[in-house]
């Protein structure tokens, strides 16, 4: 079972075990040099490659990434084509190197709504990385916080009927079971690029504690360096859970 951060104090170092990043500002890359949004993304797939290699060598063991959330249906048709052909490419051309390098795959969200061929590569992908434990590579994917709350509320009724006669007895362990990262610690670093400073219905249950990092630099030209820097800032964080300064 996974502790809660409003539970329990949990135990931290100084690499962050689960880091969560919304990897935004691909779009304004790619306009500032007048080429098409959707080279932003393809950018994007780069940078995504340096992170994983930088948080491998860090000793990170878990890394979630936002890659679309339930809202970003909402953008122009031939941009949401793109991304989902990047995520099959990607997902064809990487899985591989990704099994190589130890790192197990999960894609969390609601995926009802991808075409049956993306389910399936994602399925294959799972299977393919279950092995592995270096690092646990997540994406988030027609994923919003709320939607995994309610999914969530509705998967414990659905395994425990008895409890909506008994709301009382709903603790924070039996819900957060059932939440899509289960299986991973809360995140204790989160790191938005591009300059924005909003959560945007990320992983909303699991943020409650965790260090929140914010940088100008859009995604396609993060890199390294920038998350050496990010960690540093991270290093330098006080984590006091609720407690004092004098009781740390
Ligand atoms: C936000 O930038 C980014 C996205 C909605 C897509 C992120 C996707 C990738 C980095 C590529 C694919 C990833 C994987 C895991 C294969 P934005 O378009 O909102 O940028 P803007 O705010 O500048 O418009």
């Amino acid at each position: 079972m996974i502790l809660s951060s409003t539970q329990t104090i949990p135990e931290h170092s100084a690499v962050p075990r689960h880091l969560a990043i919304i990897m935004d500002g691909n779009g304004r890359w790619a306009t500032r040099r007048l080429l098409p949004r959707t080279a932003g993304h393809m950018r994007g797939v780069q940078s995504v490659r340096r992170v994983v290699e930088g948080c491998g060598k860090a000793g990170v063991k878990y890394l979630t990434l936002f890659a679309f959330s339930s809202e970003n249906w909402r953008r122009p048709s031939d941009e949401v084509s793109l991304l989902m052909r990047l995520f099959v490419q990607t997902l064809e051309k990487e899985v591989h190197k990704l099994e190589k390098q130890g790192v197990r795959l999960r894609v969390v969200g609601d995926l009802s709504r991808f075409e049956p061929k993306l389910q399936q590569l994602i399925k294959d992908a799972e299977e393919k990385t279950a092995h592995n434990d270096t690092l646990h590579l997540t994406i988030a994917a027609n994923y919003g916080g709320r939607w995994d709350i309610l999914n969530a509320t509705r998967q414990l009724l659905l395994a425990q009927p008895e409890l909506a006669q008994h709301p009382e007895k709903i603790t924070e362990a039996d819900f957060s079971e059932y939440l899509s990262m289960a299986f991973a610690p809360e995140p204790d670093l989160f790191i938005r690029t591009g300059g924005e400073q909003r959560i945007s219905n990320f992983l909303i249950w699991q943020l409650a504690y965790t260090e929140l990092y914010f940088t100008d630099v859009y995604w396609p030209d993060f890199g390294a360096k920038h998350l050496q820097t990010a960690f540093e800032w991270y290093q330098n964080r006080e984590r006091r859970f609720g407690r004092t300064s004098a009781q740390l």
